[in-house]
């Protein structure tokens, strides 16, 4: 038998990863930046037992669902043919937030069950290769290896050898803070990649929002690195609303919002215009995310939380690297 685990954060992308090149890869059309999100996690413990006759997956305490258990034993499978073993694994894996309500949770999921199982087989894989693997879960994951303030490349080989993430800056760089307003923790109403698909192929937007994002990472990158926060959240908030843009012009229509996320956008938006630096971005679900300063985060968390239907708020800085338990 031989065991590990490993705590993860997610993550939220600035610029964002919308569209694949590869789905069975995960090879993203177009590169991405994103923060790593303390305190966010997924603790992941994972045990090789030749005793075991399958996988038995665990979720929050529970059997896992089965659309999330078939993913982690594919993961599985690629991490045992990689070192030549049948070995079956007992996986439990904790989220200190909603799972798949839109708050990156297959990002940080992925992450650790990517160090936790590779560490348990005795693999020590570098950085770049444990990014490599995490993509492969998912995608975003990939961002969750490297930590800090992230760039996943897209990359050019069909193999997705070169499609990875790296650091650009350490959690200590720049303290930036995210609040986030939960205005439904239920699951998704559509998964990121059917989401990516069905925009790639029927949005008239699909290759403007690609090209939007070739450009917002080159600026993003750059307003990192002299920390530049208008430029930056300026960046986000129009990357954000680009990638819904061309996902509400897919047929059937793809509407991620509700109400809620909308009148979340709009306070922050007045909120700027009282004054006080704060910008919206929102992923693949309808949480609204609120990118600030340190000193803003009190005002910027009472803003969201008066939003009719925002449940409540998470506050997060930025993390590291996964580590292990
Ligand atoms: O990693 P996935 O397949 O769940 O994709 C995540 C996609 C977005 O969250 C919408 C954007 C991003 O870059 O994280």
């Amino acid at each position: 038998m031989s065991s590990s685990t490993a705590r993860a954060l997610a993550n939220l992308a600035l610029v964002k990863y919308f569209g694949k090149r590869d789905v069975t890869l995960n090879l993203p059309a177009a590169g991405s930046l994103s923060l790593t999100l303390e305190p966010l996690s997924t603790t992941t413990a994972v045990t090789f037992d030749t005793s075991l006759e399958w996988d038995c997956i665990q979720l929050d305490g529970e059997d896992a669902p089965t659309g999330f258990a078939e993913r982690v034993i594919r993961f599985l499978d690629l991490v045992r043919t990689t070192v030549d073993t049948q070995c079956f694994a007992r996986v439990t894996t904790q989220n200190s937030f909603p799972t798949a309500a839109g708050l990156a949770s297959s990002a940080a999921g992925f992450a650790a069950l990517a160090v936790a199982a590779t560490t348990a087989l005795g693999q020590q894989l570098t950085p770049r290769q444990l990014s490599v693997l995490a993509r492969q879960g998912s995608g975003s994951a990939c961002r969750s290896i490297s930590g800090g303030i992230s760039v996943w490349q897209a990359g050019k080989r069909a193999d997705g050898e070169d499609s990875f993430a790296t650091a650009i800056a350490g959690p200590d760089w720049w303290d930036l803070r995210v609040v986030i307003g939960i205005t439904d923790a239920g699951p998704k109403s559509i998964g990121s990649t059917a989401a990516m698909e069905q925009t790639r192929r029927t949005s008239p937007f699909y290759g403007q929002w690609i090209e939007t994002v070739n450009r917002d990472l080159v600026a993003a990158g750059e307003a990192v690195k002299s920390k530049r926060f208008e430029q930056l959240g300026a960046i986000a908030e129009h990357n954000a609303l680009a990638m819904h843009a061309a996902a509400l012009a897919a047929r059937p229509a793809i509407v991620l919002w509700n109400g809620a996320t909308v009148e979340a956008l709009k306070r922050i938006q007045q909120l700027r215009a009282d004054g006080i630096p704060a910008y919206f971005t929102c992923d693949a679900g309808p949480q609204p995310k609120a990118l600030c300063l340190p000193a803003d985060e009190d005002d910027v968390a009472l803003t969201l939380a008066d939003v009719p239907g925002v449940q409540s708020t998470i506050r997060c800085r930025i993390g590291g690297a996964p580590t292990l338990v």
